[in-house]
C-alpha cells in the first residue's frame, strides 16, 4: 500500500531489512568483549522502530533507555538549540553507549546530543543513524555506522514523520511536499 501523498519510494521494505541486518551484523563485529552490556540508547520519536528491529540484530548483551530531544528554531529548520525534554532513566558514566538516530540531516541535533552525552563520561561512546543527508550537513558529525545516504529530499516512514503522521509505514518513501 503506497500512500497518495508519497511520490516515490525511496528505499522499499525489503531494503529496509538489509540495511538493519547490515548494521547489527557490523555492531556486533564491532564489539568484541564487553565489561557490562552494551547501552543502546534511542533518540525518541523517530528512532522507535529502527531501534527496535536494530537490537534484534546486535548479537551481544545489552540493554536499552531512550531521550526525548527538541530542537527550536522556526518549525521546519532546526536551530540547533537542543533541549532535553526526557532524559534517561540510567547513568551512562563507565557504559558503552551506542546512540541511535532515524537521520542526520544538518547533524545540530545529533552533534549537540553527543557532546552532552560525552560530557557525561561513558567508557566509549558510538554513533548510528538508519539515514544521512550529506548534502544537508552544517554540524559535524562523526557516524560510526550508517545505514544509507540519501538525497537532500523531505522522507517519512519507518520512524520519520511530517506533522507526527506516517512514522508507521514499513518503508522510507519522498513525500509531496505540496
Ligand atoms: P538535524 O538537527 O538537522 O540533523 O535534524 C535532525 C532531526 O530532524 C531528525 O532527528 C528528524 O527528526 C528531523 N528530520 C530531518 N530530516 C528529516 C526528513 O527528511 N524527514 C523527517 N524528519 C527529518
Ligand atoms: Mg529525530
Amino acid at each position: 500500500m503506497q500512500d497518495q501523498n508519497i511520490t516515490k519510494i525511496l528505499i522499499p521494505e525489503d531494503e529496509v531489512k538489509a540495511i538493519v541486518k547490515r548494521l547489527g551484523a557490523e555492531i556486533t563485529a564491532h564489539y568484541g568483549q564487553l565489561p557490562r552490556e552494551l547501552m543502546v540508547i534511542g533518540l525518541l520519536r523517530g528512532s522507535f522502530i529502527f531501534m527496535a528491529d536494530l537490537v534484534r540484530k546486535i548479537e551481544l548483551p545489552l540493554v536499552v533507555d531512550f531521550m526525548t530531544v527538541s530542537s527550536y528554531g522556526d518549525g521546519t529548520i532546526s536551530s540547533g538549540d537542543v533541549k532535553i525534554v526526557m532524559d534517561l532513566d540510567s547513568s551512562v558514566e563507565d557504559r558503552d553507549i551506542l546512540l541511535v538516530e532515524d537521520i542526520v540531516d544538518t547533524g545540530r541535533t545529533f552533534s549537540k546530543v553527543i557532546r552532552m552525552m560525552s560530557n557525561r563520561s561513558p567508557r566509549s561512546l558510538k554513533v548510528c543513524t538508519f539515514l544521512n543527508k550529506p548534502e544537508a550537513r552544517v554540524a559535524d558529525v562523526q557516524i560510526d555506522f550508517c545505514g544509507t545516504d540519501i538525497p537532500n529530499e523531505f522522507v517519512v516512514g519507518y520512524g520519520l514523520d511530517f506533522a507526527q503522521g506516517y512514522r508507521h509505514l514499513p518503508y522510507v518513501g519522498v513525500l509531496d511536499p505540496s
